[in-house]
């Protein structure tokens, strides 16, 4: 190996947003959920992370930019990812750039991370999600690891429990596993893109501000004093999660409706229950959510259901693109963005996959 030069990867990870929600850990390091989840990806168009992936014998040590600022890599999800990720590793030639990588040198050889988002980062829009999906994937596509995308899924839930369902287009679900090393807490496509391809994502950012709890601090202090968290966990999600799958697989609006938008209800009942409570949602959140149902009730059928992660944003997922269009002239009638209501802005949208560029 000479000392000059630089192999590099780059690949772009939509986020996802989870219909059947996961809150709550039973393992903090390993990051093993309490319920399985259920998301569907969105088209990274609109809401992805691009990360490029760069190792040189010249690098003196790992570092990070993320927006263009430097992040410490010494957090242990961070750690965690890499040595999963380098443990992995295989022989990479590049014969046009005469550059020979063996197994071995990967223990030894430092990367360089550059990662954008095309979103607000930590404002409820699962940035990490896409985050620890795109960093993870990307450098799998350096090292040349044979792991298929579940066995990688694994590996991005160890940086954020939602990173593993970005690895997939479509709708993924999280197997909340059983082992106690994680090893079978993965994420698995349901169907692909292409199953559902009539629903309309809308996000209305209701704000981009960073919010107060993180999610992982929220969770923790859930598990800690929520007993809604532990009802939810056994008795509900259980049910819910088949009742959802079947809904996916039939394409069944009304049931897939009913079902996201009392998950997402739940999920912020938990919050309240847990001590202090957590508010995600402000006023502008609820009224939404009172829109929408008021205008679902009134169709006879659902044509929207909503869902809100840990922020006050709304994810709108319409039946059709004639739904998305009268769903986005009553919102921008009712929350014209930036006028006498606290909204932002409206990022629109459909669901796609995930993409390896150059
Ligand atoms: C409300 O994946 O951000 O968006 O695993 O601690 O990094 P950590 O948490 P994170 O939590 C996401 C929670 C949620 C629901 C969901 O995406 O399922």
């Amino acid at each position: 190996m000479g000392e000059k030069w630089v192999l590099m990867k780059t690949a772009q990870t939509p986020t996802n947003i989870a219909v059947i929600k996961y809150w709550g850990k039973r393992d903090e390091t390993l990051i093993l959920p309490v319920n399985d989840s259920i998301s569907v990806t969105l088209d990274p168009a609109h809401l992805c992370t691009t990360t490029t992936v760069a190792v040189s014998p010249a690098f003196q040590q790992d570092r990070m930019w993320l927006n263009g600022k430097e992040i410490s890599l010494s957090g242990g999800r961070y750690q965690n990812c890499l040595r999963e990720i380098r443990k992995r590793a295989r022989e990479v030639e590049d014969k046009k750039k005469g550059i020979k990588i063996e197994k071995e040198d990967w223990e030894k050889l430092h990367l360089h991370i550059a990662s954008y988002n095309n979103f607000p980062t930590a404002a409820g829009l699962a940035s990490s999600a896409a985050g620890f999906a795109c960093l993870v994937f990307a450098l799998a596509k350096l090292m040349n690891v044979e792991e298929d995308e579940s066995q990688l899924s694994a590996i991005a839930r160890q940086g954020s429990g939602s990173a593993c369902r970005s690895l997939f287009g479509g709708f993924v679900k999280w197997i909340m596993g059983k082992e106690e090393d994680g090893s079978d807490s993965l994420a698995v496509q349901l169907v692909d893109e292409k199953h559902w391809d009539d629903l309309f994502i809308i996000i209305a950012v209701v704000s981009s501000r960073q919010k107060e709890t993180s999610s992982t601090s929220g969770m923790r202090e859930s598990v800690e004093t929520s007993l809604l968290l532990q009802h939810r966990a056994k008795e509900v999600v259980p049910k819910r999660t088949l009742q959802m799958e079947e809904a996916i697989e039939n394409r069944d609006f009304a049931s897939f409706a009913k079902l996201t938008c009392a998950d997402s209800n739940q999920f912020h009942a938990v919050c309240l229950d847990t001590s202090p409570p957590i508010f995600y949602m402000n006023d502008t959140s609820h009224r939404i959510i009172s829109h929408v149902e008021k205008w679902n009730r009134s169709e006879g059928s659902p044509q929207v259901a909503y869902t809100f992660d840990a922020g006050p944003n709304a994810v709108l997922i319409a039946r059709d693109r004639k739904a998305a269009a009268q769903l986005l002239k009553r919102l921008l009638f009712s929350f014209p963005p930036n006028f006498d209501t606290d909204l932002d802005s409206y990022i629109i949208g459909d669901k796609t996959i995930l993409k390896e560029a150059g």
